[in-house]
């Protein structure tokens, strides 16, 4: 499935790219059983919501559950990754933020860059984000917003606000932009919620303001978020690497392989 040139140029205008049902009812239902068993598996990788109810993101699903590991190398993800990118791409990391059904936390408006660079010391913003909806997305259960077109603003924020949120991640709370950032953007270029059902694509730059709201619905918003990075791209890493449920460490090129995501054993 590759993007043509309408749906090229609209990525690198707006920054982000919604492609509708690109995968079937049946292959989510593959991932959401997968995540499932994923979720249940205690450590670090797994952050809870503050008040300790329900499961707030897991890291690196792709490290433990081969459904995930076939995910990222599907033509449908690997192939439009490079096709968005220049170089070979290795992933740098995979999660799931899992905002529960009435009460799923908000996500602080950030750039995710900001936090590479500042964690990782990554060089440059030359990765992509490719969010899979797990769930319907509606108005109602805390949709992803986008300011179309703040990719090209910039970094925006370089270094950590105050003590961390978190000690297993970088929440983005940590590096939330400044209302005045927020409005001048804003102001500029409005906001977009992209929604739809389960199985639909956005891909997005690691430079596009974004956030989100609480989830005010009875239904769980799972939203999977791969990142790809260019293998030229490697973080310098100042200190001791940060985990790798993080940080991918396998560096290796990534070749697109598979079809249909059908679970079958391997
Ligand atoms: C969210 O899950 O709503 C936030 C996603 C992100 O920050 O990339
Ligand atoms: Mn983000």
């Amino acid at each position: 499935m590759p993007l043509d040139d309408t749906q090229l140029d609209r990525y690198r205008q707006e920054g982000y790219l919604v492609v509708d049902s690109l995968f079937a009812p049946a292959e989510i239902e593959v991932l959401l059983a997968a995540f499932a068993r994923d979720a249940r598996v205690e450590g670090p990788q797994r952050i809870l919501e503050e008040d300790g109810t329900g499961v707030r993101a897991v890291y690196a699903s792709h490290l433990r559950q081969p459904e995930f590991a076939d995910l990222v190398r599907s033509p449908r993800v690997l192939g439009v990754a490079r096709q968005l990118l220049d170089d070979e791409l290795y992933l740098y990391q995979l999660k799931i933020n899992a905002k529960p059904a009435l009460g799923g936390e908000r996500w602080a408006w950030h750039q995710d860059f900001p936090a590479w660079r500042i964690m990782d010391d990554l060089p440059a913003p030359r990765l992509v984000n490719v969010a899979v909806f797990l769930d319907d997305v509606t108005e109602f259960n805390g949709p992803v917003v986008y300011v179309p077109g703040s990719h090209q603003a910039g970094t925006l924020a370089d270094t950590r606000r105050g003590p961390a949120r978190s000690a297993q991640h970088l929440d983005p709370d940590d590096i939330a932009l400044r209302p005045d950032q927020l409005a001048g953007l804003m102001g500029r270029h409005g906001m977009v919620s992209p929604k739809g059902p389960a199985g639909t694509v956005v891909f997005f730059s690691p430079q596009i303001v974004h956030g989100s709201a609480q989830n005010m619905s009875p239904h769980a918003r799972r939203l999977l978020i791969l990142t790809f990075n260019e293998v030229t791209n490697q973080p310098r890493h100042r200190g001791a690497p940060r985990a790798e449920y993080l940080v991918g460490r396998d560096t290796t090129p990534l070749v697109v392989a598979g079809g249909t995501l059908t679970g079958a054993a391997r």
